[in-house]
């Protein structure tokens, strides 16, 4: 793992953005997984400014979003359709047809799984974006979640529900299911960049680079990726040395 720490959430979205770009830049055809939440949000608001600024297009990048709820339209304001599409999408130059996110179509989600399994293993990743969770989970592997597995239905943690009913009116409207990438599609990624910041994330982030490997913790698989960069605000990173 490499462990960049930098001052703020400023200089970690920057940072981050920087590394995606340099990656566009080397390959225009980037195959990138994208990552919900709100630690990637200054990194996709620093890549819309750069689009802007004409230092990089998007249009033959294509992506592939780590996970979606189920049990809400992807009209919702909540859903993470909607989330991309207002945080990132909507302000840059990405084709439209290369935009992959989840389908949580209930009536057919056995295909839906199936075939977005089947896109990932036909168009590898080569740098995934990820947050963590606040119980360690990587898109929505909460603990417990096999390292070997691929694109699943997952029933969310109650932990997980209550961290993003902060996005929702109360906890009762967080959906209780959602479809997401597993830990081997994540981890098939030629390159990850993790993301986090802010105090109440460096017992986590401890864990994730100093614990014991253990599915009970899913983010600690990162520790055997062999090009895994891990970008901390200096809060995050309080509790590493
Ligand atoms: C959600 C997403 C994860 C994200 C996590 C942390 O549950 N499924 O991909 O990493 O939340 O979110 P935040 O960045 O808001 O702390």
């Amino acid at each position: 793992m490499k462990i960049i720490i930098c001052k703020d959430y400023d200089e970690v979205s920057k940072r981050a953005a920087s590394l995606v770009i340099e990656n566009i830049q080397n390959s225009p055809k980037l195959n990138i997984g994208l990552a919900t939440g709100s630690s990637p949000i200054g990194l996709y608001n620093n890549l819309i400014k750069a689009y802007q600024n004409k230092e990089v297009s998007f249009r033959e990048i294509s992506s592939y979003n780590l996970d979606e709820y189920i049990g809400i339209e992807r009209s919702h304001p909540q859903s993470y359709y909607n989330f991309m599409f207002e945080n990132l999408f909507r302000h840059i130059d990405i084709d439209q047809k290369n935009i992959h996110i989840p389908n949580n179509d209930l009536s057919k989600i056995d295909d839906i799984v199936n075939d977005y399994n089947q896109i990932l293993h036909e168009n590898p990743l080569d740098l995934q974006i990820l947050g963590i969770g606040s119980n360690g989970h990587i898109g929505f592997n909460e603990p417990g979640t096999p390292l070997d597995s691929e694109t699943f239905i997952v029933t969310l943690d109650e932990q997980t529900r209550k961290d993003n009913s902060r996005f929702f009116k109360n906890l009762d409207e967080v959906p209780k299911f959602a479809i997401t990438m597993g830990i081997k599609n994540i981890m098939y990624s030629n390159k990850i960049i993790l993301i986090a910041s802010g105090k109440e994330k460096a017992h986590v982030v401890k864990q994730m680079i100093k614990g014991k490997i253990t599915n009970h913790f899913p983010a600690s698989i990162l520790q055997l990726h062999p090009d895994c960069t891990i970008i901390l605000d200096e809060d995050a990173a309080a509790q590493l040395s």
